[in-house]
């Protein structure tokens, strides 16, 4: 799909969005992703904050301030990757989103990844991490890397968690530096994979096997 095709789709997505009455939190404002419809990178959060909602922009508050030094940090800019969350409107006092309003977001989050197709998501902190593996545990999955059909998750702190504790942005620091060399990898591990398939169609997809890329 061309990139005017995939931003026609997600203005599509966003105004079924807008109008779906069933979609809870309607009192806050609605906050869609935003970025370059071809960046091969997709930044997940998890809902917006103060600042978001009244800006109608995702990570513009402190912690997005921060994720826009340590994209800079990369050498990345903010315009070029796409960033997003799961759910599009702010929880009241910003507090952590329901397992109801997570569920009720999902599909859309499902729709939004299908037209961007990235190859690479990072998922930033648990609620955006367990939506594609549902069991992992931030502190260990963190910075890792993971098959998810065939797009590379790099599970990243939550910059709001880098905020609260130094140890976590550097943690955050260093999982930074590998999501850089991510792009240039992804189509070696993918044929690397494709053949392993290809001589064992039973090929394994465990943790194991899948933290070996990196
Ligand atoms: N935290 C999030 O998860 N998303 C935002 O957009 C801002 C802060």
């Amino acid at each position: 799909m061309s990139s005017e095709e995939k931003s026609k789709k997600l203005s599509a997505l966003k105004e079924k969005m807008v109008a779906d009455e069933n979609l809870p939190l309607r009192e806050a404002n609605f906050v869609f992703g935003e970025g370059s419809a071809e960046s091969e990178v997709m930044f997940i959060g998890e809902a917006p904050g103060f600042f978001e909602d009244k800006l109608q922009r995702p990570f513009v508050g402190r912690a997005g301030k921060l994720l826009g030094r340590l994209l800079a940090d990369i050498g990345w800019r903010r315009e070029n990757v796409y960033i997003s969350n799961i759910v599009k409107r702010r929880p009241p006092g910003n507090r952590d989103p329901l397992p109801e309003e997570l569920e009720a977001y999902r599909p859309y989050l499902t729709e939004e990844i299908g037209i961007l197709n990235p190859k690479i998501i990072a998922p930033l902190g648990r609620y955006s991490m367990n939506y594609i593996l549902p069991n992992a545990k931030i502190s260990d999955a963190h910075g890792k890397v993971f098959w998810w059909g065939e797009r590379l998750v790099i599970p990243l702190y939550h910059p709001a968690a880098a905020l609260r504790s130094t140890g976590v942005l550097q943690e955050l620091e260093k999982d930074f530096q590998k999501l850089k060399i991510l792009p240039g990898k992804y189509e070696t591990f993918l044929a690397e994979r494709r053949e392993k398939q290809r001589n064992n169609p039973m090929v394994s997809q465990d943790k194991k096997e899948q933290e070996k890329l990196l």
